[in-house]
Order: C-alpha cells, then structure tokens, then sequence
C-alpha cells in the first residue's frame, strides 16, 4: 500500500524550519494519519493493479501497443462457418436452390418475428417495400411479389440479407445464420401467400378448403 497517496494536506513533514520537538509532534500526526488512513476509507483493495487502459502505450511489446492482435488463425466462436451452404447461401458458386434444413412452421413463424422487426420498417410487413421508412424518403426496394425475386432461390434471399445489396446494409451482425434462414423461409410465404394455386394444395387439405368455403 502507498502511504503517500493518503496524506492530508498539511501533513507533510516541512524540513526546513522545524524544531526537534516539532518534528517529533508532526511524526505522530503522520503516523496518527497513516493509521487512520489504513483503518478507514483510505482502502485501495484492488484498485491500484497492473493494467493497461484501452489503446494505452506500453513499452512491453516492440509495436508499443498495448492492444494485441489475434493470434493467426483466431476463430471467433460459432464463426467457423464450415458449413458453406448454411452459412454462404451458396452451393459452389452459385446460390443454392435448397434450405440447409427442414422448414417447419416454428421456423417461419420465427422468421415472420424477425421479418417484422429488421425487414418490414422498409420493406412493409407484406413484402411490397413500402414501409415506413421508405414513406419518409429512403429508396423504395423492389416488391417481393415482383416475378424477379419469386423465381429467385432462397440462398440468393440469404446472401442479400447476409451482405446487403445496393443502398441496403448487410444484417450478419445483428441477424444470425438461423434467423436470416427463418426469414428467408417467411419471404417464401409471402410470396406463395398471393401466388399459391389450389393444386399445390394435399388432397386432404383440398378437401378441407372446400368445406370451408361451403360453410360446412
Ligand atoms: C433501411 C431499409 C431496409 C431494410 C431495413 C431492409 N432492406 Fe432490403 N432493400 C432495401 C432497399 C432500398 C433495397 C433496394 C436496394 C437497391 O436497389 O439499391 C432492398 C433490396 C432488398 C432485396 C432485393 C434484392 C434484389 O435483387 O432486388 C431483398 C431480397 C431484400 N432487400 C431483403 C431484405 C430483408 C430480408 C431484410 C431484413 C433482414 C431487409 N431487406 C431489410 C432497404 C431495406
């Protein structure tokens, strides 16, 4: 513990012009200061360490910065991306036609979710790219429907997404692979939400709509 960084002021020992026994009374005043630094709120616990502050110099290392670089060959955890197809879109060099995994309804509903709060400020909630922020003069993106993008395959959906495309930001950071995935699987729904035919439909689900609409 540094004693000195607990002085009062006026506790100084003053060399100069001090009497024998003044200095006496001043050595106890010191000490009687000291103790009382040492049992009351003068603890320092923890708080003086060796530590460097960010982007502090340090003559440690011969660059001088304190702040290292990674190590070569450093691989963020969940980063490793060996899986190309789930976390490129691609399939060789082109985008995939498939999904890396089943689409169950959870994972649209969750892409529907997450549709709805990173996409829809622009794209709309249906997909039609009008939405609010698109109202208040950003660039108007295509409409989902449009045939273009319907014929398009969802690694290419996952690609704009992953790295943005034109005035659009790329949202790999704030989506991860799995989401960009779920929305992807929910633009698909979008799209077969107005271009659907009955004959895509199970015979058992033929059945049903044609009750339904019969009012049975
Ligand atoms: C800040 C507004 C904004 C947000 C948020 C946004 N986009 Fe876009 N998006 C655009 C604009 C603008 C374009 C057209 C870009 C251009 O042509 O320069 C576009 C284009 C697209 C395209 C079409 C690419 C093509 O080939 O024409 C897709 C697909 C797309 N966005 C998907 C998404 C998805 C999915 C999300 C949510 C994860 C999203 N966007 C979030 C503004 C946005």
């Amino acid at each position: 513990m540094n004693l000195s960084s607990c002085r009062r002021p006026g506790t100084q020992p003053q060399a100069d012009s001090a009497s024998r026994a003044g200095l006496g009374a001043r050595a106890v005043l010191v000490a009687a200061a000291a103790v009382v630094c040492m049992t009351s709120a003068c603890r320092q616990d923890m708080h003086n360490q060796a530590k460097y502050r960010p982007m502090r110099e340090t003559p440690f290392f011969a660059d001088h910065r304190s702040a290292r670089p990674l190590v070569a060959g450093t691989i963020a955890r969940g980063k490793l991306g060996e899986d190309k197809l789930l976390t490129t879109g691609r399939d060789g060099d082109k985008f995939s036609s498939i999904f890396p995994f089943p689409i169950t309804a959870d994972l649209v509903a969750r892409g529907r979710e997450r549709f709805n709060i990173y996409c829809s400020p622009c794209h709309g909630r249906t997909g039609e790219g009008r939405g609010m922020v698109v109202q208040r003069g950003y660039k108007q993106p295509p409409s989902f429907h449009d045939a273009r993008l319907r014929d398009l395959g969802p690694g290419y959906f996952f690609n704009v997404i992953t790295n943005g495309f034109g005035v659009m930001p790329g949202y790999a950071v704030q989506v991860p692979a799995t989401d960009r995935w779920a929305i992807t699987s929910y633009i698909r729904a979008l799209q077969l939400s107005r271009n659907a035919s009955v004959d895509d439909l199970t015979s058992e689900e033929k059945s049903r709509l044609t009750k339904e609409s019969s009012g049975g």
